[in-house]
């Protein structure tokens, strides 16, 4: 390992351009090294859910090889329906052997920002409307990362709530809310997990660019953090040459091949060259990565191996993505399907049948495979059991053949262009023809034909990353391509229908849901996300997922649109304050559809003998499985405070899973985040589930 006094040798021996040529891209996922000096460029890539296919160094055309096939793991949002800290570890490590093993430095990931909206088109990339669940998700998913000589680089710092206008709108947000929100996380991932970079984001905070706002990178970053990573800007973030220089962003980065035209390279140069800009904050950008450097031992120190799409990395995908599905609702036991009292099995739905990998902006992903539900249905059932397939919609409906899909390797990137058009105010639906109607309807009328002759019928709709995507936000929750009218239909010629939504952030379900017996909640699961929710639709693994999120009504219910503003103009005010998510549905006693924390089992948990430990900051209760298969429980421990004026609004301090055999009680001892006289502390299987309950004197 190389100390302070070695990495200071070896700035004084380089040249302002050797220098220079480390603080801004000259690929578009690297920088420059220093060959002389045994300094190798620092490599990066996306994204959270698994290892950026290939581009060609210097343009968005992907390289087009066989060998940059990676293991598909579930979404953030689906981990964090896990509420498993230590699957969140297993994943971040997947996640940096894989980028290791393909010769990646720095792994673009996780993304923490908080969920203010359910119409952001990221959502699917983050954990949570709450700070606690997402730093307590994000710091193992970031350790474990980086316990293969890979930096995870958490985003986007800071603020980074929407995708409207995502490039330029400027958040205006007070201070105390900010720290108290939206800070938490990136102040756990820097102090808890020990990120080794943060990545800038696009948007402004108080009128600066995030990239080079002093307040962010200096003020909290460097000074009351004591921050001495690397931050890295978004692909474009940087818009300001002196602001970059003088303020401690390392590295720029930027999606155009102009490399030496970055406001880091020649402009900062000139300005450097004129007097203007002293070398020294240069040097400070470079002690700061060869310090990263250093502690992925790229210096002279020996690196893990990595590997990729191994049989162990697809069996984690397999076990996150069970443990992240959700079970809604399950009126007179619906689920789990007997196999052998199934009949004629119909399976309805375009998200039964679509591949989903390659999708969703710069966390698309080459995965090796994807099974989707159809196919996992399929292969649990064995080819014993007749199963049909009727797509009842179609999202490409009167649209030009879409493009080869599977890996183009003529289109070039969308990112080449995603920094010349700001989205607009979000982008409306295109008003659908009379013969995209019809069209759908005759779907819909296929589905149904098909639907009077089965005994069993599975739905599987939602989303698809034509809407849950970067650079877009949603205007409302509704379900797309009159989904919902389908689902109301299938459910009056087959009550027992099993309706399960795929999405990576909230919709309207109220048209249809007191009529649905049984709802599944799943996610962009990763490649085994098809498997994944057979087993729990068949009972092979009892569900033990909880929502991340409030399933609200309508976004109408969310404060983003209720009090704040969403998507704002040049401006967006986040006047709701920290009533954000659950909090504000607590404070003003609006009732969800299915509330924060909220997810049932086929079996049944009971709650006793709760004691308050204030001095250990600890709750001790007991937990016991009642019913007669095993299971996992997310115990969820809240408080809130009688003698302030929010005294009805309780916040996640602490949870923990339990895995319980048929029959089993547990004593669970959970640490609280927080817990003083007069706090009251309730305890339950989601913040409107409340079993135990009891003030701290
Ligand atoms: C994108 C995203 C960021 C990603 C980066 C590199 O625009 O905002 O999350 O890691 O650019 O693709």
């Amino acid at each position: 390992m190389f100390d302070e006094e070695k990495i200071n040798t070896l700035i004084a021996e380089m040249t302002l351009d050797e220098k220079l040529n480390m603080i801004h891209g000259n690929a578009l996922f690297a920088t420059g090294g220093v060959k002389r000096l045994g300094i190798l460029p620092l490599v990066t890539s996306d994204g959270p859910m698994g290892v950026r296919l290939e581009f060609e160094a210097n343009r968005w055309m992907p390289v087009g090889n066989s060998d940059d096939y990676i293991t598909y793991l579930p979404c953030n949002s689906a981990l964090a329906a896990t509420w498993n800290r230590k699957l969140a570890f297993e994943n971040g490590s997947v996640l940096g052997e894989e980028a290791r093993g393909r010769g990646k430095d720095v792994i673009l990931a996780p993304g923490i920002n908080i969920k203010r909206t359910p119409l952001c088109g990221r959502n699917f990339e983050y954990f949570s409307e709450d700070p606690y669940l997402t730093k307590e998700m994000a710091v193992p998913f970031i350790k474990g990362v980086q316990e293969w000589d890979v930096a995870a680089c958490v985003k986007h710092f800071a603020v980074n709530n929407q995708e409207t206008q995502r490039l330029s709108v400027d958040v205006c947000v007070e201070e105390d809310v900010l720290r108290e929100i939206y800070l938490p996380p990136f102040y756990a991932a820097v102090k808890e997990g020990g990120a080794y970079t943060i990545m800038g984001a696009y948007n402004q905070l108080y009128g600066k660019h995030c990239c080079h706002s002093d307040y962010l990178l200096g003020k909290i970053l460097r000074e009351e953090w004591e921050y001495d990573g690397v931050v890295i800007s978004d692909w474009g973030g940087v818009h300001d040459t002196e602001q970059a220089a003088n303020t401690s962003l390392d590295i720029e980065m930027s999606v155009y091949d102009n490399f030496d035209e970055y406001y880091m390279a020649n402009p900062l140069k000139e300005k450097i060259a004129c007097g203007e800009i002293d070398e020294s904050v240069v040097d400070q950008k470079i002690a700061r990565i060869l310090k990263l450097m250093n502690r992925l031992n790229m210096l002279d120190g020996e690196r893990k191996a990595g590997s990729y799409n191994t049989p162990e990395h697809r069996m984690q995908a397999l076990l996150a993505a069970r443990e992240s599905v959700v079970l809604l609702k399950n009126e007179e036991k619906r689920l789990p399907l007997c196999k052998e009292k199934l009949g004629r099995v119909l399976v309805v739905g375009e998200n039964a049948n679509l591949q989903h990998a390659f999708g969703g902006g710069s966390s698309e992903l080459k995965a090796l495979y994807e099974i989707t539900p159809l196919m996992g249905i399929k292969t649990h059932l064995g080819g014993n059991t007749k199963v049909m397939y009727a797509p009842g919609y179609c999202k490409d409906i009167g649209m030009n053949a879409p493009l080869d899909e599977e890996y183009p390797d003529v289109a070039a990137n969308w990112q080449e262009t995603s920094l010349n058009a700001e989205t607009t105010e979000n982008e409306r639906e295109i008003q659908e023809s009379q013969e995209v109607l019809q069209a759908r309807k005759k779907l819909r009328e296929e589905a149904i034909a098909l639907a009077k002759t089965c005994d069993t019928v599975i739905y599987v709709g939602g989303l698809n990353h034509d809407y849950d995507t970067e650079g877009k936000d949603r205007s409302d929750m509704k379900l797309p391509y009159e989904q919902d009218i389908l689902i109301q239909e299938l459910l009056t010629v087959c009550p027992d229908m099993i309706v399960v939504m795929m999405a990576g952030s909230q919709v309207e379900m109220h048209s249809w849901i007191d009529k649905a017996k049984a709802v599944v909640w799943t996610w962009y699961a990763g490649m085994e996300g098809g498997n994944a929710l057979a087993d729990v639709l068949f009972g092979e693994i009892n569900p033990s997922g909880k929502m991340p999120d409030t399933m609200y009504r309508t976004h109408a219910d969310c404060s983003a649109h209720a009090i704040g503003e969403f998507p704002g103009g040049d401006t967006v005010h986040y006047t709701e304050g920290k009533y954000v998510g659950y909090r504000y549905l607590e404070r003003y006693d609006i009732e969800p559809l299915f509330p924060f924390g909220h997810g049932l089992s086929y079996t049944h948990f009971s709650y006793q003998n709760l004691q308050l430990d204030l001095k250990a900051n600890r709750i001790v209760c007991t937990i016991k499985n009642d019913g007669d298969i095993d299971g996992a429980e997310i115990v969820q421990v809240y408080c809130k405070n009688t003698q302030s004026a929010d005294e009805d609004v309780k916040v996640l301090v602490g949870f923990e899973k339990v895995f319980l055999k048929a029959g089993q009680a547990k004593e669970v001892r959970i640490f609280v985040e927080r817990m003083q006289r007069d706090d009251t502390i309730l305890v339950g299987a989601s913040i409107k589930d409340i079993r135990l309950c009891q003030t701290v004197c």
